[in-house]
């Protein structure tokens, strides 16, 4: 039998995102179209003697939560399946900038849910797969599936649409970091001014035209952003814009920022090095 699977884990990005409402159970209902891009993670999930989930990742000045949510991911999964007395191992090889907004941390635990299902031969449904991301996180599902959806709810509610036209992505991760449940009561605090064209914007993307979908790019939490991390933002993505990018916007609470590019080859020529740690990407067409 394998005792070792190896998986990728994919940064995702949000083309638009809009909050429209407060829940009952303190979370946010969302719309968002959400990509898959080539930036990635490796997860390798061995099994070992003794019962117990150890993780282990490749820098370590990372925050404990990120150990936290791959741990809890296999902790789920190995209950969901009744499995409790398996040993897992889990390393990480981190590429994927952390508190960036680009769901890196949901990302590995949706790969080390997909991996273990390998490993141990279960072969469970996607919607059992979904059912347990979803306990995990609430970009975890979305990560499971990858591609292009819109994603709805707390964001486990998801509908595939048609792949993004090949393009080319930049994206800058600035110096700051922004607390997801901080930027969320920031927004509840605001009458949101402007908020994205999601309808338009599935429909540019259906028909292909990249050049009418990215100037729609947008994400409401730019607005909550306090002023000097706003006004960052914003030269990021005017740098962006100079550099010939059809369209940006910042990717989920942030902090990093993307540019959609007509091709990689533009991408690449974005002088943006004074901006943060820069990063080009593909969007994908699965979760692959
Ligand atoms: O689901 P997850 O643990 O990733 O969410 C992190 C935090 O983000 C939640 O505790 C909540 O404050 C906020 N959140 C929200 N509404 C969502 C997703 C996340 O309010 N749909």
């Amino acid at each position: 039998m394998m005792d070792s699977v190896r998986e990728r884990a994919f940064a995702k990005l949000n083309f638009t995102l809009d909050v429209v409402g407060k829940r009952p159970d303190g979370y946010h209902d969302m719309e968002t179209v959400m990509q898959a891009v080539g930036l990635w993670d490796e997860v390798d999930i061995t099994l070992k003697g003794e019962p117990g989930i150890e993780v282990d990742i490749s820098w370590d000045d990372l925050p404990k939560d990120l150990h936290n949510l791959a741990g809890k991911a296999a902790r789920e999964y190995l209950n969901y399946v009744n499995m409790t007395d398996i040993g897992v191992e889990v390393y990480i090889t981190k590429a994927i900038p952390d508190r960036a907004g680009l769901a890196g941390g949901s990302s590995d635990a949706a790969a080390v849910i997909r991996g273990l299902d390998r490993l141990l031969g279960r072969g469970l449904s996607e919607e059992e797969l979904l059912k347990i991301c979803a306990g995990v996180g609430s970009d975890v599902p979305f990560c499971l599936r990858g591609g292009t959806q819109l994603a709805a709810g707390r964001g486990e509610i998801l509908t595939r649409l048609a792949p993004c036209p090949e393009c080319g992505i930049a994206i800058v991760k600035p110096g700051f970091s922004v607390s997801t449940p901080e930027l969320f009561a920031a927004l509840d605090g605001l009458k949101i001014g402007k908020r994205p064209d999601t309808a338009r914007f599935i429909s540019a993307l259906g028909r292909g035209d990249i050049a009418a979908a990215s100037p729609l790019a947008f994400n409401v939490f730019e607005q909550a952003l306090p002023g000097a991390e706003r006004r960052t933002v914003e030269a990021v993505k005017g740098a962006l814009l100079d550099a010939g990018a059809l369209g940006a916007a910042m990717t989920g609470t942030g902090s990093a920022v993307f540019g959609i590019f007509r091709d990689a080859g533009q991408a690449r020529r974005a002088d943006l090095a004074g901006y943060g740690d820069v990063f080009f990407a593909d969007p994908l067409k699965f979760g692959e």
